[in-house]
């Protein structure tokens, strides 16, 4: 499955994504490219509110518009940021639940710096089978 990941058009998207950032208040553009399972490419960038706590995360954005959009499964996440950075931690909440099987590239505009599985960055991690273990009281 991995083996299919498209890292070329989903750099390319990520990228685009980075460029169209809405970030007026930190200045801090993040891209993101979601992989779906039929191959599917969605992306998305961070959009920034007045509120700053409304803001919300470029990974976020293209998750739940592939979501939207009916997607279920995904196996590739790109991030694009002029830092290399890895993903915060809501986003790494959001990315076990939604993409467990996933891998995640951290990239720049010039250069992939690092992939790592998604589950990685998340030990630990509250998820719906904690919801099941609720005890009866
Ligand atoms: N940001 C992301 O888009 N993804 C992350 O994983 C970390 C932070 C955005 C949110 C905000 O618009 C800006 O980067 C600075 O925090």
């Amino acid at each position: 499955m991995e083996t299919l990941f498209d890292q070329k058009a989903c750099l390319k998207i990520a990228r685009n994504m980075q460029k169209k950032a809405l970030c007026s208040y930190s200045h801090f553009a993040v891209g993101a490219a979601v992989q779906t399972q039929d191959h599917q490419i969605v992306g998305g960038f961070n959009i920034e509110s007045a509120s700053y706590g409304l803001t919300i995360c470029a990974e976020r954005v293209a998750i739940f518009s592939a979501i939207s959009q009916g997607y279920t499964k995904f196996n590739h996440i790109v991030l694009v940021t002029d830092t290399g950075s890895f993903p915060c931690g809501a986003c790494r909440q959001i990315l076990y639940e939604f993409c467990p099987d996933a891998n995640i590239s951290i990239a720049t505009q010039d250069e992939v710096l690092q992939t790592a599985s998604v589950k990685s960055l998340m030990p630990y991690a509250f998820c719906q089978s904690d919801l099941n273990k609720k005890k009866e009281t």
